[in-house]
């Protein structure tokens, strides 16, 4: 089968295109959400403050051996204390929304229900409070990785579907406590990354590295405890509260190497089932894994002599509960790679050859490099991601819920390679509205401020607000990605001077 990109109704080819990356002039919907995204753990800091309980990432950090130079987020950006500052610094970009993320535990220092913390909820509806003063509307993600470390100990996180309940209290309780001002709500950040940094390779919390069977299980308990949570949402607070809900996923754009070739097609369609299917196919399709990944694990499994797939099943009654479970559909996407199928001749590229997906990929020499190994800006790619869920998932809302691109740790305030990124990849996401007809409805920059960048530690800074860690009140400065944002807001797109 064809990826939707490639059908016949989707003409447009990057290739035979050679104004594709001229910019484009028009401007954005009316009713377009322009926002700005954090997280808890990469911004608060006052990690044992008020009452918080330790998170996974609390501990990781503390062990050492994990993160550049041993950095935590002990005081991170320390927005716990600044974060009028840090919402007087979105105001003045003209934002209307901003994205940033609950700790579970300093909601629930256990991670249960039984351990309620006002202070945590206090500080959470005085952030929502001052955003709503200033003009903006809350996008909350309910994870963004920092597990409660309880949670972990107790039953092993993840990877105990015990998970579920657990997650499905916490998320209750925040509808009850925010829900009347908050009216978008994201309830995992990147499960993918989730399942395979935390558990396959163990680069990042809780650093287990168990290839196999356990990244499944724990994408499984991810999908799971997400569809409880929308369905709690839909029952018992939608008709009052008349938010919406969705969940966040990432992915890289894969893109055929030679489009002229099927296998090169196949292999693009394979990794995007892998990477943004694995988690959207059940809950934005048919209540299921891809029919791709469905078969690949079974067949490596029985090829490596397993009794079962490694990938697990969703009983029937399961599919029904989890089909249609997302309001909307948020994309978090930094960068692109040319894929092809695996051969004997190109058995040296990088990429996931070998591995359950099987795709070979890279990124060109040419493109150029970001301060992070990961990230080669492909303005292009976005658009046609943007295109691909759109065909994808039957033209479903989706939004960016992030996309930005990393500098060094120098300090510098005149951030041209950033405001390079921010200017083609809006501009592509624009291309893929309303050249191609993508119902995108929003675009996030990733980030307000920099931040801990998890395993990277402060060494890579991605904000368009310059923080200095050494200072200890961290002290924010205005880069000027920030103002190249704000006109963008200002003007909803590009006006031909
Ligand atoms: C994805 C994650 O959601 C965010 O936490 C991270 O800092 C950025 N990408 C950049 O790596």
């Amino acid at each position: 089968y064809f990826g939707s990109c490639y059908s016949a109704e989707y003409v447009y080819d990057v290739f035979n295109d050679e104004d594709r990356d001229a910019l484009y002039y028009d401007t954005f919907p009316d009713d377009f959400k322009w926002s700005s995204a954090t997280s808890s753990y990469q911004i608060e800091g006052a990690w044992n403050e008020d009452g918080k309980g330790p998170s996974i990432w609390d501990t990781f950090c503390h062990e050492g051996g994990h993160v550049y130079e041993n950095h935590t987020g002990d005081v991170a950006c320390d927005s716990y204390h600044k974060y009028k500052e840090d919402i007087a610094l979105m105001a003045n970009l003209g934002l209307k929304n901003y994205r940033f993320s609950i700790a579970w535990s300093r909601v629930l220092p256990t991670g249960k229900i039984d351990s309620v913390n006002e202070d945590g909820i206090a500080y959470y509806n005085n952030v929502i409070d001052e955003l709503l003063d200033n003009g903006i509307d809350p996008m909350v993600t309910l994870y963004h990785w920092d597990l409660p470390q309880g949670l972990h100990d107790d039953y092993g996180g993840w990877m105990n579907e015990s998970i579920i309940n657990d997650f499905n209290d916490y998320a209750k309780l925040c509808f009850e406590r925010f829900g009347d001002r908050v009216k978008f709500w994201i309830t995992f950040n990147e499960p993918w990354i989730v399942a395979l940094l935390g558990y396959e390779s163990g680069v990042f919390a809780p650093g287990i590295n168990e290839p196999g069977t356990i990244p499944y299980v724990v994408g499984h308990n991810l999908i799971k405890s997400h569809a409880e949570a929308w369905h709690t949402y839909d029952d018992q607070f939608r008709s009052v509260q008349k938010g919406v809900i969705g969940i966040t996923l990432n992915s890289d754009w894969s893109e055929p190497h030679d489009r002229k070739n099927y296998k090169h097609i196949f292999a693009s369609e394979r990794a995007m089932q892998f990477s943004l299917g694995w988690f959207g196919h059940p809950i934005y399709k048919n209540g299921d894994y891809p029919e791709i990944m469905k078969t690949k694990i079974a067949e490596i499994s029985a090829g490596q002599g397993l009794p079962q797939s490694r990938l697990p099943e969703f009983t029937e009654e399961e599919k029904v509960f989890i089909n249609h479970t997302g309001d909307f559909f948020g994309l978090n996407h930094y960068s692109t790679n040319y894929v092809v199928n695996p051969t004997n001749e190109n058995y040296e590229l990088p990429g996931y050859w070998g591995s359950d997906v099987n795709v070979p990929s890279w990124k060109e020499e040419s493109w150029p490099q970001s301060a992070s190994s990961w990230l080669k800006p492909v303005p292009w790619g976005i658009r046609q991601i943007l295109v691909w869920i759109h065909n994808e998932y039957d033209g479903i809302d989706s939004y960016v819920t992030e996309n930005g691109v990393s500098t060094h740790d120098v300090y510098d305030l005149s951030d041209e390679e950033r405001m390079k990124y921010y200017k083609s990849y809006i501009n592509e996401v624009l291309k893929a509205i309303k050249l191609d007809g993508a119902n995108c409805k929003g675009y996030t920059a990733w980030s307000l401020l920099d931040n801990f960048e998890w395993a990277a530690g402060y060494s890579e800074r991605f904000g368009m607000h310059y923080v200095d860690f050494s200072d200890d009140d961290r002290p924010r400065e205005v880069k000027d990605s920030a103002k190249l944002y704000a006109d963008i807001i200002a003007d909803n797109g590009f006006i031909e001077d």
